[in-house]
């Protein structure tokens, strides 16, 4: 075990993720974590985070000094590195300049740290302080242009400090530096795997719940999908999921979720049939927000009206991931479309506690668990799809008949996307029903009918985008059969707008 003490940067859960990249597990707890408890959970090795204070702030974040005493290796980044130097006694200062991107840096080659690693790289720096009277048993590992000591070690008793971050993409040698300190000097062995995490959290999971009760809110995507997996390989039939099937799901999804879940898993499941009911609240509605925002609440009032037939229960279940720990944490950034389901919960739901078996798991993490789960692959590789649904990719009103074109339209996509293989190559596709309409011909027949776009983006986090390249063959087929099978569309564009400075979705 490693154990990863947070001192509240943005980004921590990335060196957590590094570290199990190679294999070793590792834990984020907090920097104020007593060492009764740290010394309990017996690691062999501690990395202190980055963080947002300065070290020399009245206030700052500090760890209790006997991690110092373990005498096990520790790592500390930027604020890390800072801090440990100012806990040893040595000094901090205010740079003169502040390092911010990507920097030349010089390793020197005798650090373990650095060990095989080209000394001349480029790191990724952010910080305005850097240390300037290195404690005493250190020595300087690596400098740059305003900075140093951009690294320093003290080899006798194991202790590291890099001000750059290893953990960050923009560091193309990162993940050898943290490999050196994982493997060469704590010594880990870097065997461990996801499956490992899958069965360590079921039987943390199972003595937590005990005989008591559990409620999961069941979407069908990937997050809320693993977490009830998990939860129901822990406790079994004490789980109850709710699926609220809005009817603004793509074609057959509904029944697929329920096939999945009841017969494949046993699971206990509660199908509510509710299209008429959103149906009915969504009529002449024509604006984004107000769609998104009738959808997130009926979506809660449906589901604790089937929770209340249940009772009291003593757990409620959330697919929270990791990023969206991040982006409901972030609270500055502008609202360009509400998420009905980050921070929507029910009020009125009696229930103790929430549990979040994946609340530190990067997207492609919960999904290698759901690979161990053996949840179905059509499943678990499901392209992202929003809280509210089809209806956001109707513009305008939504109705029964446009539903069912979209349906579809999409559903035809997915198949030519798929014969094509590129399923995997483009992270999101779908159809878009315009609110558009135009004049066509078809046979000897003049039309005056619905134009459908296609939207395909590449990405790696949804932040922003590209368009995707489809062949034009592709293109092609798809625009013959849609046009072909599907009433009411003469007419298909393609998008070609990334984001920004267009979303991915329409709406
Ligand atoms: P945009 O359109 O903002 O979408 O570029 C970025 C990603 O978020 C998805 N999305 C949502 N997901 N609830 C969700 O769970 C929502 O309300 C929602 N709106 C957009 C979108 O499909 C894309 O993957």
């Amino acid at each position: 075990l490693i154990l990863v003490l947070d001192f509240g940067a943005q980004y921590n859960q990335l060196i957590a993720r590094r570290v199990r990249e190679a294999n070793v597990y590792c834990e984020v707890v907090p920097c104020t974590t007593s060492i009764d408890k740290i010394k309990a959970m017996n690691p062999k090795g501690i990395i202190f985070t980055g963080g947002q204070a300065s070290v020399l702030d009245a206030d700052a974040p500090f760890c209790h000094e006997g991690v110092f005493d373990l005498g096990i290796p520790i790592l500390g980044i930027c604020y890390g590195m800072q801090l440990m130097s100012v806990m040893l006694g040595g000094g901090v200062k205010r740079a003169q300049q502040r390092e911010y991107g990507k920097i030349d840096i010089k390793f020197e080659e005798a650090s373990s740290l650095f060990r095989g690693i080209e000394p001349d790289t480029t790191c990724w720096m952010s910080h305005t302080y850097h240390v300037d009277t290195l404690p005493e048993g250190f020595k300087s590992a690596a400098y740059s242009g305003n900075c140093p000591i951009a690294a320093m070690e003290d080899a006798a008793r194991n202790f590291y400090g890099v001000q750059f971050h290893p953990e960050v993409e923009h560091t193309p040698k990162g993940r050898d530096v943290l490999k050196n300190f994982l493997f060469n000097i704590c010594g880990c062995s870097g065997d461990w795997k996801m499956s490992s995490f899958a069965k360590e959290s079921i039987q943390s999971i199972k003595e937590k719940i005990g005989d008591k009760k559990v409620l999961c809110a069941l979407s069908g995507g990937v997050d809320s999908s693993v977490a009830a997996v998990m939860i129901h390989k822990a406790v079994g039939k004490q789980l109850t999921c709710i699926f609220v099937d809005h009817g603004l799901l793509r074609k057959h999804e509904g029944d697929q979720v329920e096939e999945v879940f009841r017969k494949q898993f046993d699971i206990n499941l509660i199908r509510v049939n509710a299209q008429d009911r959103f149906l009915s609240r969504l009529e002449g509605v024509s604006d984004p927000e107000t769609k998104r925002k009738i959808i997130g609440e009926e979506f809660i009032r449906v589901f604790e009206d089937e929770a209340k037939k249940i009772g009291t229960v003593d757990f409620l279940v959330q697919g929270t991931i990791y990023p969206d720990v991040i982006e409901s944490g972030a609270g500055n950034a502008a609202v360009i479309k509400s998420h009905h389901n980050v921070g929507g919960l029910p009020d009125h739901v009696d229930f103790k506690e929430i549990i979040e078996p994946l609340r530190n798991l990067f997207k492609d993490e919960v999904r290698r668990v759901g690979e161990e789960l053996e949840i179905p692959h059509e499943l678990v590789w499901r392209q992202p799809f929003p809280g509210p649904g089809l209806a956001i990719r109707i513009i305008g009103d939504v109705t029964r008949e446009k539903l069912e074109i979209l349906q579809d339209s999409d559903h035809i996509f997915r198949e030519e996307i798929a014969a094509c293989g590129m399923e995997r190559q483009i992270n999101q596709y779908f159809t878009v029903l315009t609110g558009m309409r135009s004049v066509g011909v078809m046979g000897d027949e003049r039309t005056y009918d619905y134009t459908l776009a296609l939207r395909a983006v590449t990405t790696t986090d949804f932040m922003t985008a590209d368009w995707a390249r489809i062949p034009y063959d592709t293109l092609e087929k798809v625009s013959n059969r849609i046009v072909n099978e599907v009433k009411h569309i003469n007419r298909i564009v393609y998008d070609i707008t990334s984001k920004p400075p267009a979303t991915i979705e329409w709406e």
